[in-house]
């Protein structure tokens, strides 16, 4: 049985500059987007009428995985603050209405409808994890409105359509990168993959891993499932523990990393767990504990890397936020960075001008990496490897495309 939730979506108007945050909770109701609350958030603006340019936010403020959504929108709105401040674009300031989608891809779906019909938004930037990107994806490229994900890795969301892009890498790299690792690096013969059942990017990822693992000789001993939320895997431990393996590939996402992790090791499960960015969020230590100390994880940048522009914008977003950024920060400003060039670029401010602006982004200097994106509409970029000591990450090795 399949349970609606009803439809709660909290309209954010992030007014740039002048730091302003609207909470303005819809009406709640099923069906059809038509609440009020985003409209007023707007302030009821077409995206090009008068001195503003509207830009619409999806993303996980409340839920499971709240952290994916609040540092993606403190991100943004930093990379808008900036713009808005050295001018805007074609002399006018630019708004971001974001929506909550409570990490629900239903949510996610209807925020978009909304933000397109009613909002007039003229591109959308979100979500973080894949499933909900693929919700909005169909929906956008339908309306030939651009949507820049920041963060979603797995390969069919830009196969939705020439109107749908990432400023991240794929998942048949990330995959491959763990793989490689786990074979090089901590020469393991035997892995045992864990995955989220509910999520396209933990099945994705173990599909690659899997694939990767085996063409380098290795073997997979056992791939056991759980499904998102779930807060006891002792069976599926239990099982993995049986076959002895001597590395566990966990590609979730950290809320349910974490509890696996403490988990394992109640269990006596010693061996290092692997994981994907779905582990990045400092969530992952409340939960965890120690549990993770001496397991691995790839990501999209390290906050240790010593280049002038990645330590000005971790600088700038602790003074503003509080916290270091976590990659989704970064990304999240990198996507934001992207669309207001492409703006700015743009012949006007139309779909088709904004996505053919989009598409011709190259060498673009991101915090989390440089940003050239392929025909295909994703960044091809380098990867990290993080490992986890003492409830914090330390830089292992980048690995390259
Ligand atoms: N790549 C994940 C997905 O596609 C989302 C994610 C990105 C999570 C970066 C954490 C950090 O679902």
């Amino acid at each position: 049985m399949r349970r609606f939730a009803p439809m709660i979506l909290a309209a954010f108007a992030l007014l740039a500059g002048a730091c302003e945050k609207k909470t303005q909770p819809a009406p709640s109701g099923q069906g059809a987007p038509g609440g009020q609350a985003a409209q007023q958030a707007a302030g009821g603006g077409t995206p090009a009428a008068g001195d503003t340019i509207v830009l619409g936010e999806v993303g996980s403020l409340t839920g499971a995985q709240a952290t994916f959504g609040v540092s993606t929108r403190n991100g943004v709105d930093l990379a808008i603050k900036e713009a808005n401040e050295a001018g805007g674009v074609k002399g006018k300031k630019l708004k971001v209405i974001v929506y909550d989608d409570q990490g629900k891809p239903e949510e996610a779906a209807q925020a978009v409808t909304r933000l397109i019909t009613q909002d007039k938004v003229v591109l959308i930037l979100g979500e973080v994890a894949s499933s909900n990107s693929l919700a909005m994806a169909e929906k956008a490229q339908a309306a030939g409105v651009p949507m820049i994900t920041p963060s979603s890795t797995n390969p069919s969301v830009t196969q939705k359509g020439e109107y749908i892009f990432r400023v991240c890498f794929i998942d048949p790299f990330q995959g491959f990168v763990m793989a490689k690792f786990a074979r090089e690096n901590l020469k393991a013969d035997r892995v045992a993959i864990l995955q989220d059942n509910k999520s396209a990017y933990s099945i994705g990822l173990t599909d690659v891993f899997t694939a990767k693992f085996k063409e380098m000789g290795g073997a997979i001993v056992t791939t056991q499932s759980y499904s998102q939320g779930d807060t006891n895997f002792r069976a599926q431990l239990t099982a993995i523990k049986k076959v002895k393996p001597q590395a566990i590939y966990v590609p979730g996402y950290y809320n349910d990393v974490g509890i696996v992790a403490r988990q394992a090791r109640e269990m006596g499960v010693t061996v290092p767990l692997m994981g994907g960015d779905g582990w990045d969020s400092e969530k992952l230590f409340e939960l965890a504990g120690n549990s993770l100390d001496g397991s691995y994880f790839s990501n999209h940048y390290s906050p240790s890397n010593p280049e002038p522009k990645v330590q000005k914008f971790i600088s700038d977003y602790k003074a503003a936020y509080g916290g270091v950024p976590d990659a989704l920060a970064a990304l999240g400003y990198d996507a934001a960075k992207v669309a207001i060039a492409a703006l700015e670029r743009a012949k006007d401010l139309s779909g088709p001008a904004v996505r053919d602006a989009i598409a011709q982004t190259k060498d673009f200097p991101g915090v989390a990496g440089t940003i050239t994106l392929d025909q295909d509409r994703n960044a091809v970029k380098s990867a990290a490897i993080l490992q986890i000591e003492n409830g914090t990450t330390k830089f292992v090795t980048t690995i390259n495309p």
